[in-house]
C-alpha cells in the first residue's frame, strides 16, 4: 500500500510533462514568458479585473459601450453620480447628487442598499475590502 502511494505521484508528474509540445510553438511561449515578467506590476489590477467578472453581466466599461441593465462605468471614479447618457436611473441615484470617489463607491458597493436606499442595483455587495479596493483602482484605470 505504502508503496503505490508514493509511486501514483510521480507517475502523475510523468504523465503531466509527457503531453508537452511547447517547443513546437515558439511564439507562444514568447508571450508567456511577458505575461509573467508582466505580472508583480499587474498583481492588483488583476484581482480587480477579476472581480469586475461580478459586474459584467449588467455593468460594460469601455469607453461608449452601450448600457445594460446597469449603466456604461467608463470614468466612473470621479464622474458625477446618476450621469452615464440614456440609462433610466431610479429615482433614489437621481436624487443621490455629487461625484462618486473612492470612498463613496467602496462604501457603495460594499453595501450597495445600505448606501443608496431604494437603488435598483440588485447586487448584495462586496464584503472583502482589499478586493473593493483592486476593484475600484482597476475601474480608474480603465480609459
Ligand atoms: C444585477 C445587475 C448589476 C450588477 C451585478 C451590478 N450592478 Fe451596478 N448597477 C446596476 C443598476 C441597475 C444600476 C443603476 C442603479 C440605480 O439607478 O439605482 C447600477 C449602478 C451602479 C453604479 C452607479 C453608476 C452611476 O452612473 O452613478 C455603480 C458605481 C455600479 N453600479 C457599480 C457596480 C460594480 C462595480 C459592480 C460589480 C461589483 C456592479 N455594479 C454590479 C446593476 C448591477
Amino acid at each position: 500500500m505504502r508503496k503505490l502511494l508514493l509511486v501514483a505521484p510521480a507517475l502523475l508528474a510523468l504523465a503531466a510533462c509527457g503531453g508537452s509540445e511547447q517547443s513546437d510553438t515558439p511564439a507562444a511561449e514568447a508571450e508567456t514568458a511577458t505575461a509573467s515578467e508582466a505580472t508583480p506590476v499587474a498583481s492588483a489590477e488583476m484581482s480587480g479585473e477579476s472581480s469586475f467578472a461580478k459586474c459584467t453581466a449588467c455593468h460594460k466599461v469601455e469607453k461608449g459601450a452601450p448600457n445594460g441593465v446597469g449603466p456604461n462605468l467608463h470614468g466612473i471614479v470621479g464622474r458625477a453620480v446618476a450621469s452615464a447618457e440614456g440609462f433610466a436611473y431610479s429615482p433614489a441615484m437621481k436624487a443621490r447628487g455629487g461625484n462618486w470617489d473612492e470612498t463613496s463607491l467602496d462604501a457603495y458597493l460594499e453595501n450597495p442598499r445600505k448606501v443608496v436606499p431604494g437603488t435598483k442595483m440588485a447586487f448584495a455587495g462586496i464584503n472583502d475590502a482589499a478586493e473593493r479596493k483592486a476593484l475600484i483602482g482597476w475601474l480608474k484605470e480603465q480609459k
